[in-house]
């Protein structure tokens, strides 16, 4: 029999041992310690993190988030445990997921959810256990930037005659000079953070929050693209590029619902994709909800392949 895990406080400074543990037990999604650090100190959330150890040693992660509660009215809590791959056993997993979901109800969540990888059994298993059921898919795609050149530089030019065509100037943030895009841009990106398919409720990201976004080590203000219609920001793409470890991805796409299903996204994201094989990147990735039909269908046209899907799980 093992011996007693106990959970232990910390800060954000655990984001290094969890972005290594996940990167170990998920080669497939390696992920960056210094991105993981940011992710765990959202401010829009609230959040517990606790280390987990055994015989005195750290063994895995449980940690909790949520909005604040005054600013939703289901109060919905995400929940997330892991162990170290040789302890990685499917009775100590069922412990810590079943702690994280004690500490998510004790604040007060009516319903928790989780996140796990479609081909991990073990989680699967224990969260079945514990009562949550699958609610929502999410898919990973990949571009290989090497073998879709040439196709996507030709999807390219169309795109940009299609937006002239529409009076849309497509450019970088770092090179609108508008005083007001700051403002403009963080508009435009609320207004679409509300239409994402989503179970539960969603708090928009503060105007402080999206700076923050602006300023993140693995975002340029050279890299993110912006769609302008005359006075306005309509649109937005960004890739994310790890300062540390991990694949260069997808962080935000989103068009003002005024200028939906013109070929603005579509715009964007490849001159996203352009940039980064200019800038001798490999192969680039996105992952989106399973019922976000329109960028579903940008990814299938821009050559993008599915490569795995994780699954939200919910327990009420
Ligand atoms: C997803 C989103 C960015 C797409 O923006 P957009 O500018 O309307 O996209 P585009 O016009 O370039 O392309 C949309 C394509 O999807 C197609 N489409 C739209 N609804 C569709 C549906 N239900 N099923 C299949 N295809 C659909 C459109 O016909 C269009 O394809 P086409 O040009 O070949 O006809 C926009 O809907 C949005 O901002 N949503 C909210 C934010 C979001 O979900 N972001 C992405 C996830 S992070």
């Amino acid at each position: 029999m093992p011996g007693e895990l106990t959970y232990r406080p910390v800060g954000v400074e655990v984001a290094a041992f969890i972005a290594d543990l996940h990167t170990a037990n998920f080669p497939q999604e390696p992920l960056d310690p210094v991105l993981v650090g940011r992710w765990l100190s959202d401010p829009m959330r609230e959040w517990e993190r606790f280390q987990v150890e055994l015989d005195g040693g750290p063994v895995g992660y449980a940690f909790t988030a949520h909005f604040p509660w005054d600013r939703v009215g289901a109060r919905h809590a995400t929940v997330f445990a892991d162990l170290l791959l040789d302890r990685r056993h499917a009775e100590l997993l069922k412990a810590v997921y079943e702690f994280a979901d004690g500490r998510a109800r004790a604040s007060g969540a009516a319903a928790t959810r989780t996140y796990i990888f479609e081909s991990d059994l073990v989680a699967h298993r224990v969260t079945t256990e514990l009562g949550f059921r699958p609610d929502r898919r999410e898919r990973y795609w990949e571009l290989d930037l090497r073998a879709n050149a040439s196709r996507l530089r030709e999807l390219a030019g169309r795109s940009r005659s299609r937006m002239r065509e529409q009076g849309v100037e497509i450019l970088t943030f770092a090179a609108d000079p508008d005083p007001d895009r700051h403002a403009k841009t963080y508009a435009t990106s609320t207004e679409g953070e509300l239409d994402v398919p989503r179970t539960g409720e969603h708090v928009p990201d503060s105007m402080e929050k999206f700076l923050d976004w602006l300023g993140s080590p693995g975002i340029h203000e050279d890299r993110v693209w912006i769609a302008r219609d005359a006075d306005r920001v309509v649109g937005l793409s960004a890739l994310s590029y790890p300062p540390v470890r991990g694949i260069v991805n997808t962080d935000w796409t989103t068009v003002a619902r005024s200028h939906r299903g013109r070929g603005v996204a579509r715009a964007l994201k490849l001159e996203t994709v352009l940039q980064a094989i200019d800038l001798g990147v490999d192969r680039v990735r996105t992952d989106n909800d399973s019922a976000n039909a329109p960028i579903l269908h940008i990814n299938a046209e821009m050559g993008y392949t599915n490569v795995f899907d994780r699954l939200w799980l919910l327990k009420l």
